[in-house]
């Protein structure tokens, strides 16, 4: 259409860049009711209290720097398809979720790690997919079957992370 701002082009790239976000994200978004996923097998035991999980899950503290790699990597974290943050370099940034900045002072570090591992346990109905579980989920990807999408010790990392996010 006449008048358009933007160039056709760069909204196709932008787009087929988005859309491929998508179907990966449709693959790992799985989760159907709720699970405790300190039941799950070969997943670390933890413990829910409140609406946090107070230990870390490898008994020590995660790299706040990996933890910042892990999110914004398209491939591992995926967290950009709906979150945006104080990631200056990421051009395409989620709107579907609140924005990260400041959750390291609005939510404690258990509180963090509980929404990481599985935020259906805060808000059943999210479309947040649960990072840390693998029971009681349908349509997940083959490569995932039984794996949580992220291990123990890349929870933590972005816990860390997510933990220095106080502005
Ligand atoms: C498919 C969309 C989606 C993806 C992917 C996603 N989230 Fe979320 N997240 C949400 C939504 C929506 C909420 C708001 C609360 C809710 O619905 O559970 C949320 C809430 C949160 C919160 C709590 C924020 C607050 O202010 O209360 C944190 C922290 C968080 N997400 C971190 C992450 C991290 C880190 C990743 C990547 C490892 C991630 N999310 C991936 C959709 C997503």
């Amino acid at each position: 259409m006449a008048g358009s701002a933007r160039s056709p082009q760069k909204f196709s790239a932008e787009w087929s860049g988005k859309r491929s976000l998508i179907g990966v994200a449709a693959l790992l978004i799985a989760s159907g009711g709720v699970g405790i996923a300190a039941g799950d097998a070969g997943l670390t035991r933890h413990k829910i209290v409140g609406d946090a999980v107070p230990n870390s899950l490898t008994g020590t503290a995660g790299d706040p720097a990996h933890g910042r790699a892990i999110l914004v990597n398209r491939q591992v974290g995926l967290c950009l398809l709906c979150h945006s943050g104080p990631f200056p370099e990421e051009r395409l940034q989620g709107s579907l979720a609140p924005d990260l900045a400041g959750v390291g002072s609005r939510l404690s570090v258990g509180q963090l790690r509980l929404r990481l591992i599985d935020a259906s346990r805060v808000n059943p109905g999210t479309i947040m997919p649960p990072y840390y579980r693998t029971d009681g989920l349908t349509r997940v990807a083959p490569a995932y079957a039984g794996k949580p999408i992220l291990t123990a010790e890349q929870v933590e990392d972005v816990v860390a992370f997510l933990a220095t996010l106080t502005k």
